[in-house]
């Protein structure tokens, strides 16, 4: 399992690249960054090493903590998956390929791509302070003609990425890191209606071109939710004093809201229900709402029945779990 903060000394080295600048200035530029992908502006706005930085300091915690708990679910899914390579997609400062490298130990090439050229200088800064990125591949450009001559990587992730595309845009995308993944890609969105949608319009497109869900879903079949409602976890991550400070925040953690899915070329062996939202813990019987291969299940577990709720009661958001047992 992957922890949801950031490994030590990646947090170090963003906050040493802190050093002799303003925390007034690098909160304002993570304001006006912020304010802009309210807006659906995107990235556009990263214009300078000062920007690069503040987008990281104010995103780049969460961002990661998303990505390493859709790992840890490919990883449940799929225990012995074991990737050489990884394809990082709309890269920006390197989070997915930093969440890859503490999931995956046998990763040995790291190859990634994005627009963005402070973001790119950013990443290939705090990837000296780790070893197993430091000969990383980082190309800048435009991901359509960069991912249309990358060579094919068994592991592909574009995390909070596709967001900042038309829908047409995602289609041709879908289709040309689909081409390029051997074996499995992970794309992870912000959790909200519109970053479901994203996923799930690309789930559909890609299951018809021959993908398997690994995660979160136990099938291949239509998603069983119905708006308003939809699809999205929760990752609490620990906030640095810098973030606290950044963000005016009182508390010490921050939970972020994240949509996922990992398709494989391969029918997935394991693939068990999903915990929809935080259950329901009472005295009498533990209320939970699952995603099942069936489909979409409210489930009561009983006092009563001593094995199933003690099993249950360790039941959390997120979880892939056996149902009733
Ligand atoms: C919100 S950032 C996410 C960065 C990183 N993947 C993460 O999870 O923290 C989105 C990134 O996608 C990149 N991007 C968006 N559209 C792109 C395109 N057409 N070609 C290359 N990069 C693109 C942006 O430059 C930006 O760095």
């Amino acid at each position: 399992m992957v922890a949801p903060s950031l490994p030590a000394e990646l947090k170090a080295s963003l906050e040493a690249s802190l050093e002799g600048m303003s925390r007034n200035d690098v909160a304002a530029r993570a304001d006006k960054i912020s304010k802009n992908y309210r807006e659906g502006g995107g990235s556009n706005v990263i214009a300078s090493e000062a920007d690069a930085l503040a987008y990281a300091l104010a995103r780049m915690p969460a961002t990661y903590a998303a990505v390493a708990a859709s790992l840890n679910a490919l990883t449940g899914a799929r225990p012995d998956f074991a990737p050489a390579t990884l394809l990082d997609i709309g890269a920006g400062p390197g989070t997915a390929s930093f969440a890859a490298a503490e999931a995956f130990p046998s990763l040995t090439a790291f190859s990634l791509l994005d627009a963005n050229s402070p973001l790119r200088a950013l990443a290939l800064q705090l990837a000296r302070g780790q070893p197993r990125l430091a000969q990383s591949h980082y190309a800048q450009g435009d991901a359509f003609k960069l991912a249309a001559a990358a060579e094919p990587a068994d592991l592909v992730i574009a995390s909070y990425m596709i967001g900042e595309l038309t829908a047409t845009e995602r289609t041709r995308l879908a289709t040309l890191i689909w081409a390029r993944t051997r074996d499995t890609l992970v794309i992870v969105e912000p959790g909200t209606p519109a970053g479901y949608a994203r996923i799930i319009a690309l789930r559909t497109q890609l299951i018809a071109a021959g993908a398997h869900v690994a995660a979160p879903c136990p099938h291949d079949g239509r998603c069983p939710l119905v708006p308003p409602d939809w699809c999205h976890f929760s990752q609490r991550l620990p906030r640095s004093r810098a973030h606290q400070a950044m963000k005016g925040a009182d508390v010490p953690f921050e939970d972020e809201r994240f949509a996922y899915v990992v398709l494989t070329r391969a029918l997935p062996a394991l693939r068990r229900s999903r915990v929809l939202a935080q259950p329901a813990v009472g005295k009498a019987e533990i209320a939970a709402k699952l995603c099942t291969p069936e489909g979409l299940l409210f489930t009561k577990v009983p006092r009563r029945d001593k094995t199933g709720y003690a099993a249950a009661r360790h039941w959390r958001w997120g979880d892939a779990v056996r149902m009733g047992r």
